[in-house]
């Protein structure tokens, strides 16, 4: 059920507490994802107003410009028409795939957010093979994310191919794809952390690691 079809708090709110995968496309369009968890639940890593602006104005709007967008697409048959529509596409729908994977990614507190996986956690020997230690793949993740200039993502990644963890950035909406899967990814937009951490975005990439889902990072890198 989209997200703007329900119009009472109390609806709201017996909607996120439904635990449930990502219906990230439902009968050929794209529809918003539920949340496991209420909109303060993180915080006060990230407030319960920058979730609710994040999830019911953003996410929503990626979702209705995609499927716009794809209804455009399939509606003409001018090639010149469908080549400029893949822009927007790419935009909108890598928008949806990024939040779909971002909501996921975190996790309150009381439900396991920032709980480190233990020493026998296939992906924790993968992130110690590689970077020595959780802080470490922590500080190489924050440097990244300050070094994106205007809007982007950073997102660590397993290789398909090669097994290997590596960190990634992309720009705008641009989502993970080729051989990478994402495991984590951090949203580095404005509207992600302004209205709590106004300039200092350094803060904000702190404190969000005292909310990520590390078990879902584990589920997708053993997927
Ligand atoms: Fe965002």
């Amino acid at each position: 059920m989209a997200m703007s079809l329900l119009r009472t708090s109390a609806a709201r709110r017996a909607m996120m507490s439904t635990r449930s995968s990502p219906a990230v496309f439902a009968r050929g369009k794209a529809t918003l994802p539920d949340l496991d968890y209420d909109f303060g639940a993180l915080e006060p890593y990230i407030s319960g107003q920058i979730m609710e602006l994040h999830y019911t104005k953003h996410h929503q709007t990626y979702v209705n410009s995609y499927n716009t967008a794809i209804e455009k697409f399939e509606s003409t048959s001018d090639v010149r028409a469908k080549v400029e529509l893949q822009s927007l596409i790419n935009f909108h729908g890598g928008g949806h795939l990024n939040h779909s994977l971002f909501w996921k990614n975190l996790a309150p507190r009381k439900a396991g957010g920032g709980e480190l996986l233990d020493s026998k956690s296939p992906l924790t020997k993968a992130i110690q093979g590689k970077y020595g230690s959780y802080d470490q793949l922590i500080g190489a993740i924050n440097t990244q994310l300050a070094a994106i200039q205007g809007s982007g993502w950073t997102w660590l990644v397993k290789d398909s191919n090669s097994g290997d963890l590596e960190i990634i950035n992309k720009a705008n909406q641009d989502p993970v794809t080729g051989p990478y899967i994402p495991l984590v990814g951090i949203d580095a937009w404005e509207h992600a952390y302004y209205l709590q951490y106004k300039n200092v975005k350094a803060d904000y990439f702190k404190a969000i690691w005292n909310v990520v889902n590390w078990k879902e990072a584990e589920k997708r890198f053993l997927a």
